[in-house]
């Protein structure tokens, strides 16, 4: 070999390497093509190691020949390395890319249930007339629920208000029995009256409040009846009230809720905590009074229970009856709904469907 044949193969090698290069797609491949040229066994060693076949006139000049293509290789090498490293990670950041220029999906808005709604605007009519709302708890005790209320255990009132007791996590097993004596026993409230005692107890006359919320009782439950629904009681005590201040506000109030040409009516009642006792009626909401199947043909529909609070419930309170007298009654916020937005059966209010909820 003469230096003119070394350095045909020295440009070829040169050129076979930069194609190899420029081909590579990957971080490996190009490594296999830098020890295929480059490498202490690759192609441009052996083409050195080939020398001694020279005449020894020539060999000073072979360095001169292949030094700069070697750091011509190296550098094709180290570009391409650098490249491919570029090319890796765009790939990898359009994989993990994300449009945030899309729209985002709509919040859907919501609207108050229409039991949530019932209940503001009864509270919204009392409170025109000056009364506050007054919380008072879902779990009761037996005294509040019905001792303070004048029923008494052994009073067969106590049958329409069967509930679900509470037993207290640090009582023992089995002591129900011995439990049914203690009024201090929890349970789920059976109507909102105990809030009247609380309020009593907490206030003083002249007082005028609202205690809605939740109430249960242990129902055989059917399209009207529940054994979870809602009670708004009002309470009214001062000097002089009577039973036609209840007469008078109940029927603003059938009027402001059923239309202004609503014919009401009480018709006697029963309840251990009020007395004189009534129940208070509105023309049928379906038939206007004439008779149908929604009244029981009767014309009328009962919407709430009232009276004049009981000498001995004042008392419990804290409340001189001497004195004072007080009016309260309570409403079904569910019977209210029922018939303001036509609903024939209750349990759709707590069934949770969105097909019914999304009409209001
Ligand atoms: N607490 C009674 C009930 O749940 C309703 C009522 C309240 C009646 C206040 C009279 C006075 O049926």
């Amino acid at each position: 070999m003469d230096l003119e044949a070394f350095a045909a193969r020295l440009s070829a090698l040169r050129e076979r390497a930069l194609q190899a290069v420029a081909a590579t797609a990957d971080p490996p491949s190009l490594e296999g093509v830098e020890a295929t040229f480059l490498g202490r066994k690759g192609e441009l060693r052996a083409l050195l190691g080939g020398i001694g076949g020279l005449p020894p006139e020539d060999r000073p000049r072979v360095g001169a020949l292949a030094n700069p293509i070697r750091e011509e290789l190296e550098g094709a090498v180290a570009l391409r390395r650098e490249r491919l490293g570029s090319i890796a990670l765009e790939v990898r950041l359009a994989g993990e890319r994300q449009d945030v220029s899309l729209p985002g999906r709509p919040l859907r808005r919501g609207s108050l249930h229409p039991l949530v709604e019932t209940e503001r605007e009864i509270a919204r009519f009392f409170g025109r007339y000056g009364f506050v709302v007054y919380e008072s708890p879902e779990v009761e005790t037996d005294e509040l629920n019905f001792e303070a209320l004048n029923i008494p255990a052994d009073h067969p009132a106590r049958d329409l208000w069967d509930t679900i007791y509470v037993r207290p996590s640090a009582g023992p097993e089995g002591t129900d029995g011995e439990q049914s004596q203690d009024t201090a026993r929890l349970l789920l409230r059976t109507h909102t009256s105990p809030g009247q005692i609380r309020a009593m107890r907490e206030m003083s006359p002249p007082m005028r409040v609202l205690t809605p919320g939740r109430c249960f009782r242990y129902e055989a439950v059917d399209a009207s009846h529940g054994s979870e629904f809602f009670q708004v009681e009002g309470l009214m005590v001062d000097e002089g009230t009577s039973m036609a201040h209840l007469r008078g506000l109940l029927d603003e109030f059938a009027h402001a809720m059923f239309g202004a040409a609503r014919a009401t009516r009480f018709r006697p009642g029963y309840y251990p905590f009020t007395e004189p006792s009534v129940a208070f009626d509105i023309a049928c909401v379906s038939c206007e009074g004439t008779g149908c199947p929604a009244c029981g043909r009767s014309g009328w529909m009962t919407i709430l229970g009232a009276g004049m609070v009981h000498p001995v419930v004042l008392r419990n309170g804290g409340i001189d009856p001497e004195r004072y007298q007080g009016f309260a009654f309570g409403m079904g916020v569910d019977r209210i709904a029922m018939l303001r937005f036509g609903i024939s059966d209750l349990r759709v209010f707590l069934a949770d469907d969105l097909r019914f909820l999304e009409r209001f």
